[in-house]
């Protein structure tokens, strides 16, 4: 049977329990839904410490020395795949990048049978990203007591260590999370990078949560996930501290959903005039990677507003303090 086949989500029991140990430590990272305020803070707290000013030499710990982490991406990855790849050897764990072309994945292994092979090689940490629902808790169930896994993408539905590192950007240059306003814009309906986000945002106390596209792009019911459905440009940006634009997620998509690329950018491109809208330091982010031109100008991705490379810089100090605050003081039973 089919991954996609077994992990149907309405069958999908509750990640947010199942990435906790007995007594609330995070055990797994599989969404950010359900952790604390306390933990969401003691990560980014945790990240800080990692980064080091630009130019001068990166921080290293020796958290993971003597661990193993692998890395599996069975979708395509530049940024997530990198940092995580960065983060590990910067925590001086030993670092297995597996290239699933030539993975026995591709010659009809189950995915379990591939993870039990590697935890016989005594891997600890598997970094996950997969374009089924559900496979990081499938995974997450089935492994060793001691082996921890990280969702590095899944589906639309999970981006933790994405939304982790959206947060730390924002905390670095506002003051609190309390009187925030906050746009999402764009492909709200394929992204697990929004939901994420969402959720954390949630968890700090946001108030004012838009989420900004046009309406074939807007999951029903999104006001569920507690926030603001915008279909205008001017009403979703109107003041805001924040925007966060998103990819159009063509993989995705069935059938067009969109009238022309054009059209798109016309309404919901962000461009200066649109940027105006907002308020005066606001600030502008997005997960990358960008399609300059049709989801963001190219002036404004990277002009005085932009903080995505800033971004890209706190994914190596967050996934450094992921791992390092799940592997903290983990015994191996068998070492
Ligand atoms: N933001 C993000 O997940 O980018 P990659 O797909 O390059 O990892």
């Amino acid at each position: 049977m089919a991954v996609t086949e077994l992990f149907d989500r309405s069958t999908v029991s509750d990640e947010s329990e199942l990435q906790l140990c007995r007594g609330g430590r995070l055990r797994h990272l599989l969404t950010l839904r359900g952790l604390s305020r306390e933990q969401l803070t003691d990560l980014m707290d945790r990240a800080e410490s990692f980064l080091s000013p630009t130019g001068q030499r990166v921080i290293r710990s020796r958290a993971l020395e003597g661990r193993t982490v692998a890395n599996l991406f069975f979708e395509p990855s530049t940024r997530t795949r990198a940092s995580f790849d960065l983060a590990a050897k910067r925590l001086a764990a030993d670092v297995l990048n597996l290239d699933v072309n030539t993975s026995s994945r591709k010659k009809g292994e189950s995915i379990l049978d591939m993870i039990y092979t590697l935890q016989a090689m005594q891997v600890d940490v598997f970094v996950i990203r997969d374009a089924s629902a559900g496979v990081p808790a499938y995974i997450a169930r089935n492994v060793n007591d001691y082996v921890s896994i990280l969702n590095a993408g899944e589906a639309d539905v999970a981006h933790p260590t994405q939304g982790l590192l959206d947060l730390l950007t924002i905390r670095q240059h506002k003051a609190d999370f309390e009187n925030l306003s906050v746009a999402i814009v764009g492909d709200i309906l394929h992204s697990r990078v929004a939901r994420s986000l969402i959720h954390a945002l949630n968890i700090l106390g946001a108030p004012d949560v838009r989420v900004v596209a046009p309406r074939t792009l807007l999951p029903t019911e999104v006001e569920r996930l507690g926030v603001r459905p915008c279909t205008d440009m001017r009403e979703g940006l109107k003041d805001v501290d924040v925007v966060m634009m998103l990819r159009l997620q063509r993989e995705r998509m069935q059938g067009s959903l969109i009238a022309s690329e054009q059209e798109y950018f016309n309404l919901f491109g962000l461009t200066r005039d649109k940027l105006a809208y907002a308020k005066p330091d606001v600030l502008v982010m997005h997960p990358g990677p960008i399609n300059r031109g049709l989801e963001i100008a190219s002036d404004v991705a990277d002009g005085e507003h932009s903080v995505i490379l800033s971004q890209v810089t706190n994914g190596i100090a967050v996934r450094m303090s992921v791992m390092a605050i799940l592997m903290g003081g983990r015994q191996r039973p068998d070492r």
